[in-house]
């Protein structure tokens, strides 16, 4: 038996296998609205059929504010909860779970209106500099993504995941290179979790199920959340009752990376093995052998698999095949599957 196809339970919810397609915007909602349209239908529900294990949605803005951009999908009202639901039982239907990766943009947000952060700082010279947000701000922006939760909840998703990587708000209050604020919510690295813990602690009075945090290991800033600020993170997050923290890596500030195979694993062994908790490993993951080596090592738990999923929705029949393993048709396919 392999590992990626060995099935994982996450807070009771089981995932029948270790794949899960990472979230990825596709900045397809026509109307401007968040609404959940027939492209991300055929999208995600292609890779049900495909047979990854878990369907994690693309950033899903809690707050019109909170966008990257007009096409980005929302759950910032009672309205988008029906499409959503929709699109769960659709996936649910070929024995995939589903995510929803809950997102604000913060200052990273390009919509031509104001935006917000923790600090009046601009990403760079090209985008608009953000409000600093007031206490008021903040308060509101939490009851946000617990509402988010909550609808999610309704719309039937199995895990939620609370996006805090790639420099958008939550990232952007970790980080001492955005975070410049003089009260509770700045300073040291205790200050600067207060508002992902305050996030956490709201989405789990409406929540019970289980949670995954996807946060930015590395900023690739001297300057920026070091490794002690981040297993420092982690611990918190743990104790908190977080159920996975999803590995990914940088977005804070402008910077060139080179990215390898496994760019980003080195972090999430290390968050795993020094914390005891469950992690996601994400970043060129590209092939079978490589899912299994990382999963065997005990490197990660889960493997995030993003830009191979949009080239191949069968990716994981084609890991399947690598390893020697006959992964399950869907029904309609079993005549042509082997
Ligand atoms: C992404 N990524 C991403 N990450 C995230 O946390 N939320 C998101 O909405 C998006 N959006 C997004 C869109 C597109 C088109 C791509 C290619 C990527 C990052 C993605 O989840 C993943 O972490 C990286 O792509 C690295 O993994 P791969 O692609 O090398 O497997």
């Amino acid at each position: 038996m392999t590992k990626l196809f060995t099935p994982i339970e996450f807070n009771n919810v089981q995932l029948k296998n270790r794949i899960v397609m990472s979230p990825m915007c596709m900045y397809s909602c026509m109307e401007r609205d968040g609404s959940v349209t027939p492209f991300h239908e055929t999208h995600y529900i292609s890779r049900a059929v495909g047979q990854a294990g878990l369907i994690m949605t693309e950033a899903t803005a809690v707050m019109p504010e909170g966008r990257i951009s007009h096409e980005d999908l929302g759950i910032w009202s009672d309205e988008h909860t029906e499409g959503l639901k929709h699109l769960n039982e659709q996936i649910h239907r070929y024995g995939a779970k589903t995510g929803i990766q809950l997102a604000h943009a913060g200052r990273k947000a390009r919509l031509n209106s104001d935006i917000y952060a923790p600090s009046a700082i601009a990403f760079n010279e090209s985008s608009a500099t953000p409000t600093a947000m007031t206490l008021k701000d903040i308060e509101n922006t939490i009851e946000s993504f617990k509402d988010g939760a909550r609808r999610a909840k309704e719309a039937g998703f199995d895990i939620i995941e609370i996006h805090a990587a790639h420099g958008y708000l939550i990232n952007q209050f970790l980080s001492p290179l955005t975070n410049k604020r003089g009260d509770v919510y700045g300073g040291s690295a205790e200050n600067r979790y207060r508002f992902l813990s305050q996030v956490i602690e709201a989405v789990q009075t409406v929540w019970n199920g289980p949670l995954f945090v996807r946060i930015s290991t590395n900023e690739y800033d001297t300057n920026g959340s070091t490794l002690e600020d981040i297993l420092y993170f982690v611990r918190q997050m743990k104790d908190q009752g977080a159920d996975l923290i999803d590995c990914s890596s940088g977005g804070v500030v402008p910077a060139s990376i080179s990215p390898y195979p496994g760019y980003q694993l080195k972090r999430c062994e290390t968050i795993k093995e020094q914390e005891a908790i469950a992690t996601g490993a994400v970043g060129l993951i590209t092939t079978g052998l490589q899912a299994e080596e990382i999963l065997q090592n005990d490197r990660a738990d889960l493997v995030f698999i993003g830009r191979a999923l949009l080239r191949n929705p069968y990716w994981p029949k084609a890991a399947a095949d690598e390893l020697g393993y006959t992964v399950d048709a869907p029904k309609q396919y079993e005549r042509g599957w082997r």
